[in-house]
């Protein structure tokens, strides 16, 4: 079973409604980086899209994006959230030319750290730190190859991370309950052997009104936001701006940092 299959069930509710209103981020997106600093884009390819959530009100604004996720789930509850879209499996996207599906709005079913779409894009999104899904640096090093070679020149390269100060933060103090429907769901980090674990748990009500306990981890990582400016760097990208999500100026205590980059 893959990452997110059982809490995607409650993702979206938990994820990218209580915790993160998806209005205040689409517009900072918007906004704040992609019409500032590219604002001639009509394309963007968002790796690692999950449900769509983002996508969708990038849709509503006129961009055309192509999505890409791992999950085959994710990758089937972000086709139900738009009309007309067609999802690619990773052997049509690695092995045929892309955009088969023109009028379509394309979903690749692809590891992020290594995907061909043989096509470029104005900017290329990577949100909601779903780059610290990549557990290893060579992972983060691949993906911002991936990046670069999907990216027009001068094409916007937008990502974010959790610090590890945050991890570790959320390490020391975390547990959060949520209730839906009759289930409760219960989130917890802890970190083994130098990777982060959320623990999931789930406690589904079943037909004879008996509790039963699903669990599910997730596993994240992060490096210092110095390894990531010098990889980039080295990388052939400039950095345009690092901001804090929540407070704007990054500190050493900055939870959350949006890199904003431009392929040289
Ligand atoms: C925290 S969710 C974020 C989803 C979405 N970007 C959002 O803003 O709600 C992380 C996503 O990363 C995806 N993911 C994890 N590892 C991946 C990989 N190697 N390649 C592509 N997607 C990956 C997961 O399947 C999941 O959909």
């Amino acid at each position: 079973m893959k990452t997110y299959d059982i809490f995607l069930d409650y993702y979206d509710k938990i994820v990218r409604s209580i915790n993160n209103p998806i209005e205040d981020e689409v517009e900072f997106l918007i906004e704040d980086c992609i019409k500032q600093y590219k604002p001639e884009t009509k394309t963007i390819l968002e790796t690692a899209c999950g449900t769509w959530v983002v996508a969708k009100e990038l849709i509503k604004a006129w961009y055309k994006v192509t999505g890409l996720d791992i999950s085959e789930r994710m990758i089937e509850k972000a086709s139900e959230n738009i009309e007309n879209s067609i999802i690619i499996p990773p052997s049509r996207s690695s092995s045929t030319p892309f955009g088969k599906g023109r009028n379509k709005t394309e979903l690749v079913l692809a590891d992020m750290t290594n995907f061909d779409l043989w096509k470029t894009f104005d900017s290329v999104l990577c949100n909601y730190n779903s780059i610290c899904h990549l557990l290893e640096w060579s992972q983060w090093q691949a993906f911002f190859e991936m990046a670069y070679k999907h990216l027009e020149k001068d094409g916007l390269f937008i990502f974010d991370i959790n610090t590890v100060f945050e991890f570790e933060n959320i390490t020391r103090d975390f547990a959060q309950f949520y209730t839906f429907w009759e289930d409760t769901v219960c989130l917890e980090m802890f970190k083994k052997d130098g990777i982060y674990e959320w623990f999931v748990k789930i406690f589904k009500k079943s037909d004879d009104n008996r509790y039963d306990l699903i669990q599910e981890v997730v596993r994240e990582n992060s490096f210092s936001i110095n390894k990531i400016k010098k990889e980039l760097k080295d990388k052939w990208f400039k950095i345009l701006e690092m901001i804090d999500y929540h407070y704007g100026e990054v500190t050493a205590q900055s939870e959350r940092v949006y890199f904003i980059c431009k392929k040289k």
